[in-house]
């Protein structure tokens, strides 16, 4: 594992979308596992001023998200399906039937899993997956456990996820309960996983993730398994870890 300190979101934003510019120059038709997230909204600005700037070339990339809640449609603004689009898709030359997103409106469980999980074997799997970190150490909406869930699957989601994504809808009522996400062995077949997390909120979670026990109770800690997993981190985000 590789941990990468910036000084601040601005500064860990630009090394992130650097590393992801480098995969689509190293490999144009590569696939990419994308998430939302506050955090990496700064890395997408980066990636559309590349885009602008003659830079990068997205047209051959093909990419895989995370989650996406159960019950929204794609044009509520709060579906990851919009974010997606808001923040990178319609904002870079790529090719929207390129792109996934689980769907939220499926309603049999098992069949939309099953559906992603079959789409990422035919795309080849994922050659990058940028991942954020939950509070409670959970990656797309994997939540705390007592076992990893490996594949795709339906999630009940955590009061405190629910919490701090209550911030983005009206009211706390309206936040959806449930949520499609990869599972944990989907998200580390990627080849190359890049992690960014920014803010001192996140400062003990990020200790834990990465020098704590391996476990369940905190999803994230499965990367330390995985042997090549890039962190981009603020300082703040760094503040405890054992020096
Ligand atoms: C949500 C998403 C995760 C994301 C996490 C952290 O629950 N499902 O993929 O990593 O929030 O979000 P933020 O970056 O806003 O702290």
């Amino acid at each position: 594992m590789r941990i990468i300190e910036a000084k601040d979101y601005v500064d860990m934003s630009r090394k992130a979308a650097d590393i992801i510019a480098a995969q689509i120059i190293l490999k144009p038709q590569c696939v990419l596992g994308l998430a939302t997230g506050s955090t990496p909204i700064g890395a997408y600005d980066r990636l559309v001023e590349k885009y602008k700037n003659g830079e990068l070339d997205f047209s051959k990339v093909s990419t895989v998200n995370l989650d996406e809640y159960k019950g929204l449609d794609r044009n509520n603004e709060q579906s990851y399906y919009y974010f997606m689009h808001k923040h990178l898709f319609d904002r870079v030359n790529i090719d929207k039937t390129r792109t996934n997103v689980p769907d939220g409106m499926e309603p049999e469980a098992e069949k939309e899993c099953r559906r992603y999980e079959d789409l990422i074997t035919s795309m080849g799997g994922i050659d990058l997956q940028l991942l954020g970190l939950g509070h409670n150490g959970h990656i797309g909406f994997n939540e705390p456990a007592e076992a990893f869930d490996k594949e795709t699957h339906c999630v009940d989601l955590s009061e405190s996820t629910i919490e701090a994504n209550k911030r983005f809808f009206a009211a706390v009522e309206d936040v959806p309960k449930q949520a499609y996400t990869m599972g944990i062995k989907t998200i580390t077949g990627a080849r190359r996983i890049l992690v960014v997390v920014s803010g001192e909120d996140k400062a003990e979670i990020v200790a834990k993730t990465l020098t704590g026990d391996i476990t369940p109770k905190v999803p994230a800690s499965i990367l330390q398994m995985h042997s090549e997993v890039i962190v981009v981190a603020d300082t703040a985000a760094l503040s405890k870890m054992p020096r």
